[in-house]
């Protein structure tokens, strides 16, 4: 046993409630690449991209002018193809368990919702593919049709850049690159949280991206931090207090460690089986869906033939895709 857990786990029992502060460590067991671990993560893997720095794919002055390197990289990590980690359910238990304050998560990959973890309960200050803008004229759109237009691409291209409807401006998913604000909902719920947190868990971040980076030494020094990451890290190297638990390993391990020591193991298989069943059953769905839509679009299609005069085969192509958008 990890004596250093110890705190963390007595906070637990006695029914204190959890803040987390999570970044993408938490999420390279679901096949994720962070973004500052030298070899494996993404920022040292950009070479292909020719960037003048690797933070620029998420750069919205650099986005302006090449919106290509993002949108491949959109393309690879884009939420549908990812499983939640051992962490993610972790985090739904303690919700489960009404242990749950806020997650505050760095990450854009939705693991979080995925895992089944309450919206109202996460707030994600770097964004999500949720939602779509222009970055022109700021006119939504839908994710549908973003996926629609990636999907269309031309001659040397490896993904389609989604254009506005409206002003023919790039759009893009709302993550919140550097050089633009962080949402508002970041703002206005860490400023009712800030002074509420009893125990802070900080896991899988470099704390290197502010104003993110700045969370953990901005709560009371009433309250337990605890960091769960492969390094220390930000105000727990720069300014440990004496009552932080550093637990320096794989989160997975370490989230592994905790729930052992509660007795929750059956508890946490259970989540990971049933969002398994769930998975399943939404895939089943979708696959429904579809064969549905491709009959529609195949009646459409015998309808135009059958009653419209004869259109060039350029007309009828643009038709067929707007009805199926
Ligand atoms: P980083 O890549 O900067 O940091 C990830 C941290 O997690 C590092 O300290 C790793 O050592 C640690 N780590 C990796 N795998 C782990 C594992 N399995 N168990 C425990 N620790 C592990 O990622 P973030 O801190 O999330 O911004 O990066 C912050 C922001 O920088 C991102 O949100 C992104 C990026 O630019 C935007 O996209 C706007
Ligand atoms: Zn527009």
């Amino acid at each position: 046993m990890d004596k250093n857990l110890k705190p963390l786990v007595s906070a637990i029992q006695s029914g204190k409630k959890i803040t987390f502060f999570l970044g993408a460590g938490i999420s390279t067991s679901a096949g994720i690449p962070d973004f500052r671990t030298p070899g494996t993560g993404l920022y040292s893997n950009l070479a292909k991209f020719n960037l003048p720095f690797p933070e620029a794919v998420f750069d919205i002055d650099y986005f302006r002018e090449h919106p290509t390197a993002f949108y491949i990289l959109a393309d690879e990590l884009y939420p549908g193809k990812f499983k939640p980690t051992l962490f993610h359910f972790f985090v739904k238990l303690l919700e489960n368990k009404n242990l749950l304050h806020r997650v505050y998560t760095q990450n854009i990959d939705t693991l979080e919702r995925i895992a089944g973890v309450n919206d109202n309960l996460i707030v994600e200050v770097h964004g999500s593919f949720a939602k779509n803008h222009c970055i022109d004229c700021e006119k939504e759109m839908s994710t549908s049709e973003l996926k629609a237009q990636m999907k269309k691409v031309s001659e040397n291209e490896k993904v389609g850049i989604p254009k506005c409807l409206h002003c023919k401006g790039y759009v893009k998913p709302d993550i919140t690159f550097f050089g633009e604000g962080l949402p508002q909902r970041f703002f206005e719920l860490w400023e009712e949280d800030s002074d509420d947190v009893e125990v802070a868990v900080v896991a899988g971040t470099s704390l290197s991206v502010y104003p993110f980076a700045s969370l953990p030494a901005e709560v009371s020094k009433k309250a337990l931090r605890v960091l769960i990451n492969q390094e220390s890290v930000g105000d727990f190297k720069a300014s440990r207090r004496k009552t932080d638990v550093l637990a320096l390993d794989d989160c997975d391990t370490i989230a592994k460690e905790i729930v052992k020591l509660l007795g929750w193991e059956s508890e946490l298989e259970e989540l990971s089986i049933k969002a398994e069943e769930k998975e399943e059953d939404e895939k089943e769905e979708e696959k429904e869906e579809e064969v549905k839509e491709k009959e529609a679009k195949e009646e459409d299609e015998k309808y135009d033939s059958g009653t419209k005069q004869k259109e060039s085969t350029d007309d009828l192509s643009k038709d067929i895709s707007k009805l199926t958008i």
